[in-house]
């Protein structure tokens, strides 16, 4: 089936040819990047960007993709100033964002609303972040970023910090296992993995996931050290942010462990897993990371609105 139309909601159920041919024309578009002639295969479509909850990057990147590829760009990146401060519910909102675009990106902090709004709008709906849930666009990019920076084959990556709550690596995760690679869990215990998701992945692909406690027990073992940070805003209780802030640092000494060629990703914001130290060696690649977003989205929009 075309991914034309498509809703990307998770990457639970999204097939291998897709992911395949999404990395495939992500290629395409950074050689149009690269040579500054891009062409125009959106023009005269409108993306609805739809953001109840703060973001830099996602959004930033999804209007950068659309305008690149000369289509244009509506939308709100908080709902102050939207009829939600009215009481309008999230269906119907997404049912007027329907009927003035093409295709809508949505980032919304409940669990679930992503797949809701698939379900009353015609246009392809993309989960730009559902709560804690998932961020489908983000692990494409990470996936992406990985193939680029060291190949699918043979690859050891960590996902380290707030795997709990952080979305980006409950998508990540199962892309990594549908591409073989080595998955490899550091968190606190309360922030681990949810048992679910170690579970379905393993099901699904039959992979071998590991669990650490530290970075310390990693960093030699492993080729890419994704780093996320605490999720501070979907703490229930407060104090327990302040006990796991900065327990799990990333900074020249202890890559000085590294395996040799390792690289550190994040989907960033960070706030202080990364010393800034770390920018300027050969281990950082999270701006690289951050960068790609553009070709990634604007491959996956030509594809969802069947331009390529
Ligand atoms: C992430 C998110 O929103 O889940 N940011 C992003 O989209 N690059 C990660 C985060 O906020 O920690």
């Amino acid at each position: 089936m075309p991914i034309k139309s498509k809703d990307i909601i998770t990457t639970v159920d999204l097939p291998k040819g897709d992911v395949d041919e999404i990395l495939r024309q992500s290629e395409v578009m950074l050689d149009y990047l690269k040579s500054g002639k891009v062409p125009e295969l959106l023009k005269g479509s409108i993306l609805a960007t739809l953001f109840f909850e703060p973001s830099t990057r996602t959004r930033l990147s999804f209007t950068s993709a659309m305008l690149r590829l000369g289509g244009s760009v509506l939308g709100f990146s908080s709902e102050e100033g939207t009829s939600v401060k009215k009481g309008e519910s999230l269906e119907d909102t997404v049912r007027m964002a329907d009927s003035y675009s093409d295709v809508i990106v949505i980032r919304h902090p409940e669990t679930g609303s992503a797949k809701r709004a698939a379900h009353v709008a015609r246009k392809p709906v993309i989960n730009g972040g559902d709560g804690p849930d998932h961020h489908p666009t983000q692990g494409l990019m990470d996936l992406f970023t990985i193939k680029r920076e060291k190949g699918l084959r043979n690859v050891n990556v960590a996902l380290c910090g707030d795997l709990r709550y952080g979305r980006t690596t409950h998508s990540l995760i199962y892309l990594l296992a549908m591409y073989g690679l080595g998955i490899n869990l550091v968190s606190p215990p309360s922030l681990r993995m949810p048992d679910e998701i170690i579970s379905d992945v393993k099901k699904a692909y039959g992979a071998e996931i590991k669990e650490f406690r530290t970075l310390q027990e990693v960093v030699t073992e492993v080729d890419v050290l994704y780093v996320t940070r605490i999720q501070k805003e979907r703490f229930l209780d407060i104090s327990d942010y302040g006990n796991l802030e900065g327990s799990y640092r990333v900074d020249k000494k202890l890559l000085k462990k590294a395996k040799e060629g390792l690289i550190v990703m994040h989907p960033l914001p960070r706030v202080n897993e990364i010393s800034t130290e770390v920018d300027s060696t050969p281990f950082a690649k999270y701006f690289d990371h951050a960068a790609y977003g553009v070709p990634v989205r604007m491959a996956l929009l030509s594809l969802l609105l069947g331009k390529i």
